[in-house]
């Protein structure tokens, strides 16, 4: 039986040689929102390891959009040109080049978690003002976000299309949306953090308006031929918060409006959730969206072995998966997964003077 994980996967004019993905995970590490030589050498070995999409790290549409000072961002034109070094490098190794587009909402500004732990940052440490949905603190020690207006709403949408089409002026292929982990557009989908009563807020189709609108700039200036990924937190982990049921309805309106893939996260909401973290744990939400709204999923969390991967993508609960852990833990993942599954996968020439 061939492998199914090492089988190509074709979105819109773009095929994964595999379905192995880096996930975006922020490296905390930028200064002024650009790009360094840490970021270049961080990526730049996943794609020598054989993943088939390397999605960026949160990379923020605002400086106020950034989680921390040491965010990636892509609010300029010279923001921009320093990330063609990589997508280059990128697609230079066969491997598909893609960016996580995110606004941090009132989870903005705060500490640089490698150094100083989950904090909101202090005056003195040049804290901003944060924006949500409603005037309501992601925690105890967090400060009140304001709630913005409608024309602030409008301008994070514009925002969000500036950065899509810089990003793909600079070579990246797919664009993922950040609408997971409690982030803005996760503020505005959950009720724990909307309380709006304009028509942001109060009944599904309100909560998901400033999101679908976001999904639809982008998608309005993204090429025809190029995917546009949507990253949700499929569940809250709390009872009156945003569920796999409203997650379902929402991507069925993502679908319809030529979104291509969900990629399939849970919870950020709140700080106090219970989140049963284990093995495969948010796959059970990637297996019932792309079975309800038959639209390609990506599975994420906790996916360690070469197995467990194959059994995914073969039983069909998603149509890629995610490592991001693993990858931190080991570049070369895809390629000795490939040697435990008996598939062959070239290494890259530079290493074949001598057998590996
Ligand atoms: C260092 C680190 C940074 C992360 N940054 C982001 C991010 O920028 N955007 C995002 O959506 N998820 C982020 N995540 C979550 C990962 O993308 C992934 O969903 C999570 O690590 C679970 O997958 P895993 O068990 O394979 O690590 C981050 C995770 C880690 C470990």
């Amino acid at each position: 039986m061939p492998s199914r994980l090492f089988s190509p996967l074709k979105i819109r004019g773009i095929e994964f040689k595999n379905r192995i993905f880096m996930p975006p995970m922020d490296m905390f590490c930028a200064e002024d929102g650009m790009f360094s030589d840490w970021h270049f050498v961080h990526y730049g070995t996943r794609a020598v390891g054989g993943a088939a999409l390397i999605i960026q790290e949160a990379t923020a549409v605002s400086p106020e959009g950034r989680i921390s000072p040491g965010d990636l961002g892509i609010w300029s034109d010279k923001h921009a040109k320093a990330f063609k070094r990589i997508t280059d490098f990128v697609k230079g190794k066969g491997v598909v080049p893609g960016i996580q587009l995110a606004h941090a909402g009132r989870k903005a500004s705060v500490a640089i978690p490698w150094k100083d732990g989950d904090r909101p940052l202090a005056q003195q440490e040049g804290a901003w003002e944060t924006l949500g949905p409603s005037p309501v603190p992601f925690g105890p020690n967090f400060p009140v976000p304001k709630e913005m207006t409608k024309q602030d709403i409008d301008g994070v949408v514009s925002q969000f299309a500036a950065a899509a089409k810089r990003s793909v002026s600079v070579g990246y292929d797919v664009a993922e949306l950040h609408m997971a982990h409690g982030y803005l557009c996760h503020q505005f989908l959950s009720p724990l953090a909307n309380q709006r009563t304009d028509e942001y807020g109060g009944s599904f189709d309100n909560r998901i308006r400033m999101p679908l609108a976001v999904a639809q700039a982008v998608r309005d200036v993204w090429p025809g031929h190029l995917p546009v990924f949507v990253r949700v937190s499929a569940t809250d982990w709390v009872e009156g918060g945003w569920d796999l049921q409203q997650t379902i309805a929402f991507a069925r309106r993502l679908k319809s409006m030529g979104i291509d893939l969900i990629d399939c996260s849970t919870g950020g909401a709140v700080p106090d959730a219970k989140i049963p973290a284990g093995p495969g744990f948010q796959t059970p939400f990637a297996a019932a969206v792309r079975n309800e709204v038959k639209i390609p999923t990506a599975a994420v969390g906790f996916i360690t072995e070469p197995f467990q991967a194959e059994q995914i993508i073969a039983n069909g609960q998603a149509d890629a998966v995610l490592l991001g852990r693993e990858l931190l833990r080991n570049p070369y993942w895809p390629l000795q997964a490939a040697r435990a599954l008996k598939f062959d996968v070239p290494w890259p020439s530079q290493y074949l003077r001598g057998k590996l």
